[in-house]
């Protein structure tokens, strides 16, 4: 009856649980670490100083550890490999608006809609793509896909509102 429920918003929760704690780990570990890179592309920094080295480990690894617990569950073996792809693919979205930030002269931690939320979740989704080859229904649908998109923007604004009161972000976006 609530079959609904489940499709579009139960399981897509479920599958992009690995992508979320890995985006949002790096806010808790990355705290006092160096930054990826000091690197320079055009005379403007490749990324910003708030990439670092064990934000990146600890969001990476803790994607990977949801994934891993998610496959312990009766049918859902495969969330292993989508942690590991989810993971990955998060830092590079993340990464990857980080540098489109910076060529486009934007200063670190400087909002910017739709950039600062959107390229993780697409790149964990598109990362992830090659398992959908292997397990045809582990995908989320299209309406599950749409739902991820809205559940995103809301998710983004209030934990980082969150954790801006807890004072371990310095802004609130
Ligand atoms: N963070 C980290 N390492 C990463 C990604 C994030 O340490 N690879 C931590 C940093 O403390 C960062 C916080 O998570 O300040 C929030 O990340 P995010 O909002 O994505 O970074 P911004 O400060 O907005 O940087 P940018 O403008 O480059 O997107
Ligand atoms: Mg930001």
């Amino acid at each position: 009856m609530y079959n609904w429920l489940y499709t579009i918003i139960i399981y897509p929760v479920i599958f992009i649980l690995p992508a979320y704690v890995a985006n949002g780990a790096p806010v808790i570990f990355g705290k006092g670490s160096r930054p990826l890179t000091g690197a320079t592309f055009r005379g403007r920094p490749l990324l910003g100083r708030h990439k670092t080295r064990r934000g990146l480990a600890a969001g990476i690894c803790a994607g990977i550890i949801v994934g891993y617990l998610e496959s312990l569950a009766p049918g859902f073996g495969y969330m292993l490999a989508v942690g590991m792809t989810e993971a990955v693919g998060t830092h590079f979205g993340d990464l990857l608006g980080s540098f489109m930030k910076r060529q486009a002269g934007v200063q670190e931690g400087h909002q910017v809609p739709v950039l600062d939320q959107y390229p993780f979740l697409a790149f964990a989704l598109i990362f992830t793509l090659p398992i959908y080859a292997y397990y045809p229904g582990s995908f989320p649908s299209v309406y599950g896909i749409i739902f991820l998109f809205m559940l995103t923007w809301v998710m983004h604004r209030l934990t980082n509102l969150g954790a801006h009161r807890l004072k371990i972000k310095e802004v609130p976006w």
